[in-house]
């Protein structure tokens, strides 16, 4: 086969083979396929989509060009969660270990920081001597023992999917939908799933803003990833706002473990967290429906199972205890803490949340190149939700900073992202839809 005559038919909007398809995926992921070729594809697919067959062999070729694993030794299902990515959004910590109190198994691979959104990697890694690149065995070993554990993608894990990304991310094709459905899911069929819950992000904090395209994704996952024999929903979730009251690493990472210890739990973040973990426990026949999986969450929380969880996974994966049982006190802490007011006096109306994240990025909390090491302790706290009221002494938030001249940088971005009203506001609803 001839790698130009196959980039050339879908160019030309012509569909190609499974065979085709297969000999594209292993050239990537052995090298033998140039990276000029690589991008031309990801460019054809881009602009002309691929059909849904295409979309699962994609994917199915993808899943295979490395090593898949398999759990078949566990008497229970094997399930997860994955988030298109958001700001503040720091379900997975929560989840995994709710979902391991209540009888299934959850092995996560997470990813690191995405444009403006956080990523779950990130937010462990704030814990001293957790291991978020763990060989296959740890990662296994971890799961059996305990019921979660939550990693990132090993070097021989869908490693066609490592090198299409990179290569996407620095060519403009992220965008795509079919690409995007194969990149998520080869990693997540990889990892021996059999139920998959996906929460597709929407709004401006999102990487699909409009509701169309955020249906057109959850239905392409969702079709690709129960034909590959994944039994998978999707609940639309709004990200026109922070979610929760924490943006940025340690910060997000407290807030999971206040939720998990049962303190205050902010609503909306709890209602999200909660709803896909129900779709799971009543797909997976765990639960017999909702309101049974919903007890059971919230003993889980409760009599302290699911805390206990995240602990001995955080220790199996290299972690101390004591730093983690002393939380509040041993994780890290920027040194400048401020607060945020708006301009003026009102009820707030609208978040440019993208703004939200990119300060977390400018306050060093995220990446403006690949291997760059990032600052656990910065971002904001007590953020504030569409409906609050602020005034010169209710805040927008508080800025957490190491490096003082960056506050007024940043401050400026918060307030100018925030907009208030005069008028009473009410925020939306934040499931907006869920595709089965
Ligand atoms: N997350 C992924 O893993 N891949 C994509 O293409 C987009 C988000």
């Amino acid at each position: 086969m001839l790698p130009q005559e196959i980039i050339r038919k879908t160019r030309n909007k012509e569909v190609i083979t499974k065979d085709e398809i297969e000999f594209l995926v292993k050239g990537i992921a052995s090298g033998s396929l140039a990276d000029i070729q690589a991008a031309s594809f990801s460019m054809a697919v881009f602009l002309n989509g691929l059909t849904k067959e295409e979309t699962l062999n994609l994917t199915l070729a993808m899943r295979d060009s490395g090593e898949t694993l398999n759990f078949e030794d566990i008497n229970a299902p094997i399930v997860d969660k994955h988030s298109t990515g958001g700001v503040g959004d720091k379900v997975s910590l929560m989840l995994a270990p709710m979902l391991a109190s209540c009888g299934v198994y959850v092995p996560m691979i997470a990813g690191r920081g995405l444009g403006h959104t956080g990523g779950t990697l990130d937010k462990l890694d704030s814990i001293s001597g957790y291991k978020t690149n763990v060989d296959v065995k740890t990662f296994k070993d971890t799961v059996k023992k305990v019921g979660c554990a939550i990693i990132g993608q090993t070097s021989n894990l869908a490693p066609a999917d490592k090198k299409l990304y990179a290569i996407r991310d620095v060519c403009a094709t992220v965008e795509s939908i079919p690409l995007i459905t194969a990149s998520i899911l080869s990693k997540k069929l990889a990892a021996g799933l059999k139920y998959l819950v996906m929460d597709i992000k929407c709004g401006n904090g999102a990487f699909m803003e409009s509701k169309k395209r955020a249906i057109e994704l959850a239905k392409s996952i969702v079709n690709v990833a129960n034909g590959a024999g994944t039994k998978t929903t999707a609940l639309l979730t709004d990200m026109n706002s922070v979610l929760g009251l924490s943006v940025g690493n340690a910060l997000e990472l407290k807030e999971a473990l206040d939720y998990l210890k049962g303190k205050t739990p902010n609503k909306r973040l709890d209602v999200v967290t909660k709803e896909l973990c129900c779709e799971l426990l009543v797909n997976s026949n765990v639960a017999k429906n909702k309101d049974t999986a919903l007890k059971m969450l919230n003993q889980s929380i409760e009599k302290g199972y699911a805390y206990e969880k995240f602990i001995k996974m955080s220790v199996s994966l290299g972690a101390d205890a004591k730093v983690l049982e002393n939380y509040e006190e041993n994780l890290p802490n920027a040194k400048y803490v401020r607060p945020i007011y708006a301009k003026s006096e009102g009820y707030i109306k609208e978040i440019d949340t993208r703004k939200i994240g990119l300060g977390v990025i400018m306050l060093g909390g995220g990446r403006t190149s690949p291997t760059e090491s990032i600052n656990y302790t910065t971002g904001f706290t007590s953020f504030c939700q569409i409906g609050d009221k602020v005034d010169a002494k209710t805040p927008l938030c508080y800025i957490h900073a190491e490096d003082e001249s960056k506050i007024k940088e940043v401050s400026k971005l918060i307030v100018e992202a925030v907009k208030t009203s005069d008028k009473k506001t009410k925020a939306s609803s934040v499931i907006i839809d869920k595709i089965s």
